[in-house]
């Protein structure tokens, strides 16, 4: 299918660091066909510049396209441009700062470039608390119907995160065990070493709870609770993801832990500044399959560790029984299981081990950018968050965004702690 890919913001951090190397990737790996990159850009660039090492694959079709993204005539000369082009599809892709998405949406509706055959890619934050995503997703609905917009949450694409709906589909012996009955706690985290790594105002407006737990561990957490029963169906995977999510009560202020690492403040250059770059939520599920088991979400900057994994501790039925299934979304991407083993020997001691799936280590696992720019492309919506779940996930985070909104203190924690060292400071 000949297809046209619109990327507006051609030159900013995003499409340098993620989508000009999955892009790359996709396109030596030859699975999009008849594909024309378009690159967006308000100011005068060269193509070799803004190609850099990509240049060698994504020469030959992409084109760049310098325009005022608040004039309306350049949209129609992007149009004429586009459609000099016989392309069955268009997908616009705005990598773009949050403030400038809304503009570029309504200037796209307005110039009738929102027809059946366009698609709309966006980029988290989607709103920064229920009311701004309500009126984001009403806003979007006025210019193009919901089969159109491809809401991207990049760590649904990761092949670990669709590996635990695969694995717990296709593995008995787990699918009888997945339920309150046998299953203790669930924890899921993304720990980062790194800081905010100069994103500074980005940052200050966003936060961990809405840069990581917003979408990314909801997500996760929803392929944890998901019903899965029957054959596997990708397709209608969202729909479940948003069942699981819809019974999550909505958090509890009192078992969330914020906090901030030692030189945020100075970094970003305001002594003041409440915003946190840790966070850990407590949640819990009313569906009687979860009840009681506490969920618990983690994420957090400047830590001791890049790790981001989903862990399901199961009941012990004696004192030290083996009791961890651990889901490892990167680094080291695979599937781990503690175990209790006899330790060898003449004395009948006993010792952890692990059983692990790493995949071998000339596997390679195609970056979740890739995942999402040939999923959009062939219209499989299963990977992607619809307007409903990213509504229901700012439900659950109201409390506790309301509550952190009146209070101005934040716990501090050095560069480098332990997730322990923070909660249990
Ligand atoms: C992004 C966040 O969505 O995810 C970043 O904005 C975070 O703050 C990043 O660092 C983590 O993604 P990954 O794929 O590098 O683990």
């Amino acid at each position: 299918m000949k297809s046209t890919l619109v990327i507006f913001g051609i030159t900013g951090d995003l499409a340098q660091r993620k989508l000009l190397p999955a892009l790359s990737s996709v396109i030596e790996a030859e699975k999009c066909d008849e594909l024309r990159i378009i690159g967006v850009s308000r100011r005068e660039v060269e193509q070799f510049e803004v190609l850099g090492e990509h240049h060698q694959h994504l020469d030959g079709t992409t084109s760049l396209f310098q325009m005022d993204l608040n004039d309306t005539q350049h949209y129609e000369r992007l149009k004429d441009y586009i459609d000099a082009g016989d392309d069955e599809q268009v997908l616009y892709y705005l990598s773009v700062p949050p403030d400038s998405v809304t503009n570029i949406i309504e200037r796209l509706g307005q110039a009738g470039m929102n027809g059946p055959r366009h698609k709309l890619l966006l980029e988290k934050p989607f709103g920064k608390d229920l009311d701004s995503a309500r009126a984001m997703v009403e806003h979007t609905a006025t210019y193009f119907d919901e089969s159109q917009v491809y809401r991207i949450d990049h760590f649904l694409a990761k092949e670990m995160a669709q590996n635990i709906v695969a694995f717990r589909a296709r593995n008995a012996i787990f699918s009888h065990l997945w339920s309150a009955e046998y299953i203790e706690r669930v924890e899921v985290v993304a720990l980062e070493s790194i800081g905010i790594e100069g994103r500074v105002a980005f940052y200050e407006q966003t936060g961990a709870l809405r840069d990581v737990v917003q979408g990314h561990l909801m997500q996760l957490l929803a392929l944890v609770l998901l019903s899965l029963e029957g054959e596997l169906d990708w397709e209608s995977l969202p729909g479940h993801r948003l069942a699981a999510l819809s019974a999550v009560e909505p958090a509890d202020p009192v078992r969330s832990i914020r906090a901030q690492y030692d030189n945020y403040q100075s970094e970003v250059d305001n002594p003041h500044s409440p915003v946190e770059t840790f966070v850990s939520l407590e949640l819990h599920s009313n569906n009687p399959r979860w009840a009681s088991v506490p969920l618990r979400l983690t994420t957090g900057k400047a830590l001791d560790c890049k790790k981001t994994e989903v862990r399901i501790h199961f009941r012990g039925s004696t004192n030290g029984q083996g009791d961890c299934l651990i889901f490892k979304i990167q680094p080291d991407e695979g599937i781990e299981i503690d175990l209790m083993t006899k330790k060898p020997g003449y004395d009948q001691e006993l010792e952890h081990q692990k059983l692990s799936y790493m995949y071998p280590a000339d596997t390679r696992l195609p970056d979740a950018y890739e995942q999402v720019l040939v999923d959009a492309i062939s219209s499989r919506k299963s990977l992607f968050a619809t307007n409903d779940e990213v509504l229901r996930a700012w439900e659950i985070l109201a409390p506790v965004q309301q509550y952190w909104s009146s209070v101005t203190d934040v716990q501090k924690y050095p560069s480098g702690s332990s997730v322990d060292d923070i909660i249990n400071a």
